[in-house]
């Protein structure tokens, strides 16, 4: 996509991406950088009202197909409302998830749907980051850090650490499959500190 550059950061919950897309918006626009710090699912008003939908209730609201349908409708309406007009103009659009989640979330945690989610990505999306940040952190540490958050959007962290073990592994093989996209930083240290890693990965990126 012409003008900007398109960043997402990827991780389990709790791994501390907000916490460092936030630190990397306000580094950046320090640096004299339009940022557009954005999330997913959500990041436009009607992908926002998606995100109710897929984050609130119980687990089994949705079948696995349905809740990736909301997902890529979500995501659909973040790219072209959002993220294709802010790049479009010459921002960094930093994104608190993209299609890795996808890949991970619906392509492994609920049956293996993985060819369907390559499916509608294609057909749906077919744009990838220019460059993604994999925020790495022990299960363990990003479930008790996630649970320790107030809040009603509970439903991906209520299944749990074994699931969370197999979004680990899944984004580390991704990351491993894509080297020219992704880049691993260890998230288990002071938020300061990763942030520092964040953001001069980040500056060599953009200055490249
Ligand atoms: P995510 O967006 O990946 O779910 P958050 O940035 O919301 O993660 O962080 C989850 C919780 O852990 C928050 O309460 C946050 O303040 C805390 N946190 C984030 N980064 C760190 C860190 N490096 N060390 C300790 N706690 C952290
Ligand atoms: P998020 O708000 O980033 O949660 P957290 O701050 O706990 O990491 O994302 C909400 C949940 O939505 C998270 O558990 C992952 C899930 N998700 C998917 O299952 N598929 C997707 O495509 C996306 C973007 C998120």
């Amino acid at each position: 996509m012409a003008g900007g550059r398109f960043l997402s950061l990827e991780g389990i919950d709790g791994s501390g991406k907000s916490t460092q897309g936030r630190l990397l918006a306000e580094a950046l626009r320090g640096l004299g950088h339009e940022v557009v710090l954005t999330r997913e699912p959500g990041g436009s008003p009607g992908a926002e009202e998606i995100r109710r939908l897929v984050l609130e209730g119980a687990v089994d609201r949705w079948s696995a197909e349905t809740e990736l349908l909301l997902f890529t409708a979500a995501r659909r309406d973040h790219l072209e409302k959002t993220i294709r007009p802010a790049l479009a103009r010459g921002a960094v659009v930093i994104t608190d998830r993209f299609a890795d989640s996808s890949r991970m979330y619906q392509g492994i945690s609920r049956g293996d749907l993985a060819g369907m989610v390559d499916a509608l990505h294609a057909l749906m999306i077919g744009v990838e980051p220019d460059l993604t940040l994999l925020i790495d952190i022990d299960p363990e540490v990003g479930l008790a850090r996630a649970v320790a958050r107030e809040g009603s959007e509970q439903r991906f962290e209520d299944m749990g650490l074994d699931l969370q073990r197999r979004m680990r592994a899944g984004f580390l093989a991704l990351a491993a499959a894509h080297p020219a996209r992704f880049r691993v930083i260890d998230g288990a240290r002071a938020p300061a500190e990763v942030a520092a890693e964040v953001l001069a990965v980040t500056r060599t990126h953009l200055e490249g």
